[in-house]
């Protein structure tokens, strides 16, 4: 007789979860994904018949639709400290021999573990059943993110043993396979790519839909068990305790008797740590015995029972094969270098930016040239140096030209300025990278017009500048090599539909010197029209609150210029927009509703400036770092702001990405 729906999914939901258990914490299944898939749909067919069957365990309830708009706020039991850092292995060695001090006669054991790179989590079980999961937040109270907390797979929704009550924390992380393809959906999505996995997570977690986070595909290493009543005896059995209730622990944790253990298991994942497909920061050692670490206690901030040892920022050698210059639509010279892919820090890096030809002299770096690329947790590669030893005899300095090497004009270097910049208006270079300005998502936002076709279209002569784009016809851009018709009609209807973006996107698309997103809504606010503003004097537009002596007097001379104002009766005729209707539209808003704080120096806008950025794409700028946080952007020399963000594991952009994020960018690396 066939089973009633009751007892089958009785049966069907513990098997499940122990398919799933086999999958994702052991790695080792015993059934096909499409036997798994069979059994998953029979229980989620019973389900639906019979929803008041449905039990909290089922895996079916790993991706709940009950949507959150903001998260609760939950005090810890007990809060969740953090530990002390040290870069140096003479520290480390210290803190050995403060416990011996501390605890003499006592036989001494530690526990050393990896130290994973990713989000820490507290979850509560009760009577073996996941009932919550929070967040660090700032240690004594973090958000609940259970709904998000039960997609991630190796985390079990009931524990293999029934316990009445505890609490296991560990990290939320991703894998590096994982992090490039959702950074490659979201480059084809046009939306801004995460730094770092730790990111990644970061912001997985705090989405508000469930189901979104479930294919974020996250992992979990526990680390800590409590467990009152029954707590184990030490550190290490606990970890063994936490994988037979089903957890996934860190494979890579040693017992270690002797400083010399300890030691060896640093020096050994310093040096292996680039081979785990996920991201380490560190290595964490644990002093053994829970009695013994109840002698010692904690601070306010860390147990003095535990260390981390934190790897210096991850570095790589590899070939620079060519510096090339870059120009920017300024006509900004920029080095770049040209590498042999490499993987470092979660990514492929196969170019750097050399900043300008003060830091390439400086550095002596050469074409050929072995160098040593470096990546802190969230920056864009750095050549750090060169490796000298490794130079070939016949390699010779690198010469900045005199002129551009696009266009041959002869270079200038800014009086104010490191930049060295072409001051040809007409040069191809310069002439691509305002096209491409003009077409970018916060600008015109003209779909299809890419890198490539931009610059094809200005090789094959087609276009010669912005003012081209308009009268382009459908013939001549399906006679392209490689381009469909179907595409050369989409940029047709995209050129078409760019018409009716109001008059501060068109005033920012020109790509006016000193003219980012915000000052343009600036002035068409206070202006209305290009024609009152070209009437208007410098100091009458310096006159306007905000704006700037640079600024006015670029737009000034700007709007002078014959050439500069003949593009602009051509875009005007071809139909653009040059007169405000009512209020400056607000842009694509990407940081709406995000609370966004800036630090450290930054090398394109003043403070306020960047503050103002923020607020025209929809975002709150703040000065303090807290839970509330969502962004944070770091400029040179970000101290303490940058440590907290890190710590309550807030996205960190560095400028670079910040000015791609608001499309601001002036390179296109
Ligand atoms: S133990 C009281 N073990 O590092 C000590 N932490 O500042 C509790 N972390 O917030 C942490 N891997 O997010 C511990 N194997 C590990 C860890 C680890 C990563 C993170 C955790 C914590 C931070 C310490």
């Amino acid at each position: 007789m066939a089973k009633s729906p009751a007892a089958r999914i009785e049966a069907l939901v513990p098997e499940l979860n122990e398919h799933n258990y086999r999958y994702n914490v052991l790695g080792q299944p015993t059934i096909s994904d499409q036997e798994f898939d069979k059994l998953l749909h029979e229980l989620t067919n019973l389900e639906a018949a019979h929803p008041d069957l449905i039990r909290p365990d089922s895996p079916t309830q790993r991706v709940g639709s009950d949507l959150s708009k903001t998260f609760p706020t939950v005090v810890h039991d007990v809060p969740m400290l953090s530990l002390d850092n040290t870069y140096s292995e003479d520290e480390i060695r210290e803190f050995e021999t403060r416990i011996r001090r501390e605890l003499p006669d006592e036989k001494l054991r530690y526990v050393t573990e990896l130290k994973i790179d990713g989000v820490a989590l507290s979850l509560t079980y009760e009577n073996g059943l996941l009932v919550r999961g929070v967040t660090r937040g700032d240690g004594l109270q973090g958000e609940d993110i259970t709904p998000n907390v039960k997609t991630i797979q190796s985390i079990p929704i009931r524990l293999k043993e029934p316990i009445p009550y505890c609490e296991v924390r560990g990290e939320v992380y991703l894998h590096h396979d994982i992090f490039s393809a959702i950074n490659k959906d979201r480059e084809k999505e046009k939306e801004s790519l995460f730094a770092n996995p730790r990111n990644a997570t970061a912001g997985s977690l705090k989405l508000q839909d469930p189901r979104l986070v479930a294919k974020r595909r996250l992992s979990f290493f526990a680390y800590f068990l409590r467990a009152p009543g029954e707590s184990d005896p030490s550190h290490a059995e606990s970890l063994d305790r936490l994988e037979r209730l089903g957890f996934s622990v860190n494979p890579e944790r040693r017992l270690c008797n002797t400083i010399e253990d300890i030691v060896a298991y640093l020096q050994k994942w310093e040096k292996k740590r680039e081979t785990l497909p996920y991201n380490t920061d560190g290595t964490v050692i644990k002093l053994d015995a829970l009695d013994q670490q109840q002698k010692l206690g904690a601070t306010s901030k860390s147990p003095r029972w535990a260390i981390a040892f934190k790897f210096s920022a991850q570095q790589v050698q590899t070939k620079l094969h060519r510096i090339v210059l870059q120009v920017g639509r300024t006509g900004v010279v920029t080095p770049v270098a040209e590498l042999e892919p490499v993987f470092l820090a979660g990514s492929t890096v196969s170019r750097a930016t050399l900043h300008n030809a003060e830091e390439v002299e400086r550095k002596d770096i050469r074409a050929g040239d072995t160098v040593i690329l470096e990546k802190g947790g969230d920056v864009i590669p750095k050549v750090i140096s060169v490796v000298t030893a490794k130079r070939s005899k016949t390699s010779t300095p690198f010469e900045f030209p005199d002129t551009c090497p696009v266009c041959d004009t002869p270079l200038v270097k800014d009086e104010s300025e490191v930049a060295i910049r072409c001051t040809n208006s007409q040069c191809p270079a310069q002439v691509k990278a305002n096209i491409r300005h003009f077409a970018s998502r916060t600008a015109m936002d003209i779909e299809g017009l890419g890198i490539a076709l931009v610059d094809q279209l200005v090789d094959t002569g087609l276009v010669q500048g912005v003012g081209d784009l308009y009268s382009l016809d459908f013939e001549s851009v399906a006679a392209l090599e490689r381009m469909a018709e179907i595409s050369a009609q989409n940029l047709m209807d995209a050129l078409e539909a760019s018409k009716a973006q109001p008059f501060n996107r068109v005033l920012f698309a020109l790509g006016i010197r000193h003219i980012g997103a915000t000052v343009a809504r600036t002035l068409t606010d206070n202006f209305g029209s290009i024609d009152r503003l070209r009437e208007t004097s410098a100091e009458d537009i310096e006159a306007v609150h905000e704006i700037g002596a640079a600024i006015a007097e670029s737009i000034h001379a700007y709007l002078q210029d014959e050439t500069h104002w003949a593009l602009i009766e051509k875009l005007r005729t071809a139909g653009l927009t040059f007169e405000a209707e009512q209020k400056a539209d607000t842009g694509p808003r990407i940081l709406e509703g995000k609370t966004v704080v800036i630090t450290g120096s930054l090398t394109r806008w003043g403070r306020q400036q960047a503050q103002d950025l923020v607020r025209t794409h929809g975002g709150k700028p703040t000065s303090s770092v807290s839970k509330k946080t969502d962004l944070i952007v770091v400029g040179e020399n970000a101290g303490s702001k940058k440590d907290k963000a890190e710590q309550l594991g807030i996205e960190i952009l560095d400028e670079e990405a910040f000015a791609r994020l608001v499309g601001e960018a002036d390179t296109s690396l």
